[in-house]
């Protein structure tokens, strides 16, 4: 193969390429870059990047002054408009292409030789002609875009770079593998090559577990946040409810009556050990990763102190090997995040049975429901139906995270990079939920009417009616019988227990006695469940009480 043919298969511009002859495979560059979905770590990556550039000048890789333009230069790269969409696999900026790189294969190899990154290309194709049209000088023009306005044909690269362009942007947008070259090339436009020194000492697969740790423990506050507002706005449903009464179910059918509040509490405490498992997951990330390096540690002697400090960490985590493959925060937190999506689905399908005629319990919220395009008189719970099937996305990615990371060997594999999508699409959806949902319960209107009848018909004070026999001294298991023949009695003529005279109850148990029929009135069947956790008016009162106390005190409100 002639030194020409060579070259033109050599690769350049990765982070990487110093040992490669041959570029990738065009399908497969694209395919395997994680920058279109990584992007969005952009304020995390330049944070991490300040704190690295803190740390190496503690180190004294960097001077002061130097120190001073990379951080001036990263909040520049930190500044770029979302508004340069990630760019689909396989697809190609169009900017990119119509970018003019302006400037000849000599100058281009000129320049080249002053870029210490490249000096393998250098060496190779000192003696390289390259035609207008040459493959290579396509790639080139890739790879060396955002260095476009160099002026090539003369004293090769100056040190002063303008401001960074849109075309320059998009250029780099259409290169990058992934986050942490994107900010390489963009801090490369705007401060030169004093960006290349930004590397010194770390690695992608510390930047990366760095970065994720933070998008994460953001994700945390903001769910948890989220959480609170949805108890506050169960709390105030439970309030405006007083001592409304419904049914209880077990296997779905009517059980007991228990008050609407405490109904609406069962949810709260569900939401509470959510917050707690979310606090629980941000105590244990909250390490940082920095100075770990590839696999081994960092080969400088840094303070990893500086960089744990800078980005709010506890401190640095304990293991490189550990700290550059762990993934536990992701599966921790995508598993509280199912588990925070089983709870809404619940609760969005009983919001969505309680809304049918056979239920009957409540109307649904017209600002939060849809109209049929064939039946005029439907009025469907969209929102409910919907979060109960997003739910199954958080699920599902706490299944991806799991299945994962399973069969991975110490230390970091390029699998990993398969775990940032399910854990944004779960923090995504979690967000998209929690921002709507207090708003729902809060506009949610019983027909407290409706569920107070269905508490007190059916028979739901059984068990309160053997609770008094056996008060009255006769064994439960033989109060249970004599209830049993006493509701037969009632089911045979129509009648609810307090409608069966005394002289009948007396019939079946002298045990019965005057006071009988207020026990089970529908007051007394609530309140004989007095106990810690219970249905009693007064428990659920001082219930609410705590729960109101609990939501708002400092612990919660600091998420
Ligand atoms: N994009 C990569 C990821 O998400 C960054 C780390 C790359 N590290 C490496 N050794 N190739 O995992």
């Amino acid at each position: 193969m002639s030194e020409q043919a060579k070259t033109k298969q050599t690769a350049g511009g990765k982070m990487w390429s110093g040992r490669f002859r041959e570029p990738l495979d065009a399908v497969f560059e694209q395919w395997q870059r994680s920058f279109p979905f990584d992007v969005r770590l952009l304020p995390q990556e330049v944070a991490a990047s300040k704190a690295h550039a803190r740390m190496i000048t503690a180190a004294c890789i960097l001077t002061e002054a130097e120190l001073e333009r990379v951080i001036e230069g990263l909040d520049q790269v930190g500044d770029i408009s979302p508004e340069f969409a990630p760019i689909e696999p396989g697809m190609v900026n169009p900017k990119l292409l119509g970018a003019e790189l302006g400037t000849t294969p000599r100058s281009i190899r000129r320049w080249l030789s002053k870029q210490p990154e490249f000096s393998d290309i250098h060496v190779k194709h000192t003696r390289i002609a390259l035609a207008k049209d040459d493959p290579l000088l396509l790639r080139m023009k890739n790879h060396f875009a955002i260095q476009a306005n160099l002026n090539l044909d003369g004293d090769g690269a100056t040190e002063e770079f303008p401001a960074t362009s849109e075309a320059d942007v998009a250029a780099s947008m259409a290169h990058a593998e992934d986050i942490h070259h994107f900010v390489e090339l963009q801090l490369t436009k705007v401060i030169g090559p004093l960006a290349l020194k930004l590397h010194t000492g770390r690695s992608r697969n510390e930047q990366i577990a760095t970065d994720m740790r933070l998008f994460v423990r953001e994700s945390i506050d903001t769910t948890a946040k989220g959480l609170r507002r949805w108890a506050l706005a169960l709390v105030e449903l439970a309030e405006h409810a007083k001592d409304a009464a419904m049914p209880s179910y077990t296997h779905l059918q009517r059980a007991e009556p228990v008050l609407v509040a405490h109904w609406l509490l069962a949810y709260v405490a569900m939401i509470e050990r959510d917050v707690s498992r979310l606090v629980d997951a941000r105590r244990r990330m909250n390490l940082c990763p920095l100075g770990s390096g590839a696999v081994a540690g960092a080969t400088l002697a840094l303070d990893r102190t500086i960089a744990a400090q800078e980005l709010g960490f506890d401190g640095p985590t304990q293991n490189s090997m550990d700290a550059t493959s762990d993934r536990d925060f992701l599966l921790e937190f995508t598993q509280v995040l199912a588990t925070v999506g089983v709870h809404i689905s619940r609760f969005a399908e009983e919001m969505t049975l309680y809304s049918t005629a056979e239920f009957g319990f409540l109307d649904l919220p017209e600002a939060f429901s849809t109209g049929s395009s064939a039946m005029p008189q439907k009025k469907n719970p969209d929102f409910t139906e919907l979060i109960r099937g997003k739910s199954a996305r958080l699920g599902g990615a706490a299944a991806t995270l799991t299945v994962l990371m399973k069969g991975l060997p110490l230390a970091y594999n390029k699998d990993l990079q398969e775990g940032q999508e399910p854990v944004f699409d779960a923090a995504d959806t979690a967000r998209g939920i929690l921002g709507i949902l207090p708003a729902f319960t809060r506009s949610l209107k019983f027909n407290l009417e409706r569920m107070k009848t269905a508490a007190a018909t059916g028979y739901l004070n059984a068990m309160a009616a053997a609770t008094y026999l056996s008060n009255k001294g006769v064994p439960f298991r033989k109060a249970h019988e004599i209830v049993g023949n006493a509701v037969r009695l009632g089911l045979e003529s129509g009648r609810e227990l307090d409608a069966v005279s005394l002289a009948e109850l007396q019939g079946l148990s002298s045990a019965f006695g005057e006071d009988f029929h207020a026990a089970v009135a529908l007051e007394a069947t609530l309140d004989c469940h007095d106990v810690i956790g219970g249905t009693a008016r007064a428990r659920v009162r001082a219930a609410l009480a705590e729960a109101r106390e609990r939501l708002s005190s400092a612990a919660v409100t600091q998420l």
